[in-house]
């Protein structure tokens, strides 16, 4: 009997659902040239279920998704929906209920062409980003006073804990002990302004002792975004908070060719987790069959790689990448001359010639 997943897919809002599309049909090719099975449940929430139905994500339909091995997200938000409503009741609804610790970015360019800075070629801008993903202002510990006065005041608290600090710190410097020959773990933040990010620099040294073969570096968040456009190629595996991580791996995304190609995974490691395209709806390009879909497919390849299908996750990798150098997908932006299902089809006829590992 061959191994079979259920996952739960959301399609979402946007474009969301013409890349999950062209996802799913990668997904399914890839399972069976390598022999396994996907069970995919697909749910209907996203701005249009809210607006039929008022209904964000219930409890029972949460409850199934729960049970799932993965999750495959496309995206959310739609301009006619309350900004940060949709967001926080279905995205961080999962990042926090399912407890999704770490957010893992990668980021690869895949063909030098596709970079935009002067020189940098693939073997420069190869790095992963661990972003924690529960916690600082995205816990939601904010409030107004005399809302809509001139004498108003807003807050919303940036908090850390020890535990949510200690737990994405060490995955960090666990990943940085598997990737490639340069064993090194660059931590982001701002404790020269935000002095409660002490708690990141104590913790760093403290797990880091445990981890002598690593080299530890430090960079400010301002600082590592001059250098991930002036040395990408210093950059090994990063770790940093929620915003940090949230903005850097945008303009990261840019180096690495843009945020057609760029995915990500939402971790529990050994529990149901959670993969996306880090671009959102684009809700322009909704229904015209032009929004690249290869962000979805390295985010299905990045969800294979975690149950443990290493084969198919490469083999879609591998496909990509030779799309990309070949110049059989030029670029990546909804510019490129293709449609969705375009750059569906050509990664399917990919597939099948990709070299991977026996
Ligand atoms: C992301 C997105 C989300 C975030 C938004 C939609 C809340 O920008 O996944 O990077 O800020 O985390
Ligand atoms: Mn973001």
């Amino acid at each position: 009997m061959s191994q079979s997943y259920p996952i739960a897919v959301i399609p979402g809002d946007g474009i969301g659902p013409e890349v999950v599309r062209e996802g799913l049909r990668v997904l399914d090719r890839v399972a069976s040239i390598e022999g396994f099975r996907i069970e995919p449940t697909t749910y209907p929430f996203g701005a249009e279920h809210y607006l039929k139905t008022k209904e964000i994500f219930p409890e029972t339909a949460f409850s199934e998704v729960r049970q799932k091995r993965a999750i495959l997200l496309g995206a959310i938000g739609d301009p006619r929906i309350e900004v940060g409503l949709l967001e926080f009741g279905i995205i961080a609804k999962m990042r926090f209920e399912l407890d999704l610790y770490v957010n893992l970015r990668p980021v690869k360019l895949y063909a030098e062409h596709l970079c935009p800075l002067k020189g940098k070629t693939p073997e420069d801008v190869d790095f992963i980003v661990v972003r924690e993903n529960t916690e600082d202002a995205y816990a939601g510990m904010r409030g107004f006073f005399k809302k809509g006065t001139p004498d108003e005041i807003a807050t919303q608290e940036i908090l850390f804990t020890r535990k949510g600090v200690e737990r994405v710190i060490r995955y960090a410097f666990e990943l940085a002990r598997k990737r490639g020959d340069e064993k090194k773990l660059t931590l982001v933040d701002k404790a020269n302004a935000v002095r409660a990010m002490d708690l990141w620099t104590r913790t760093f040294a403290e797990v880091g002792a445990e981890y002598p073969d690593i080299t530890r570096e430090h960079a400010y968040i301002d600082a590592a975004c001059m250098w991930c456009v002036k040395n990408p190629e210093w950059f090994v595996t990063v770790v940093t908070s929620n915003m940090f991580g949230d903005i850097l791996t945008d303009l990261a995304a840019m180096i690495q060719g843009g945020l057609g190609i760029a995915a990500s995974g939402n971790l529990h490691p050994g529990k149901v987790s959670l993969f996306e395209p880090i671009h959102g709806s684009a809700p322009k390009y909704t229904g015209k069959n032009v929004a690249n879909p290869l962000a979805t497919i390295m985010a299905v390849s990045m969800m294979l790689d975690y149950l443990g299908e290493t084969r198919g996750a490469a083999r879609i990798e591998e496909a990509v990448t030779n799309l990309l150098r070949s110049k059989r997908i030029p670029s990546l932006g909804s510019d490129s001359g293709l449609s969705t299902s375009q750059i569906g089809d050509l990664v399917l006829e990919s597939l099948d010639r990709a070299k991977v590992p026996a």
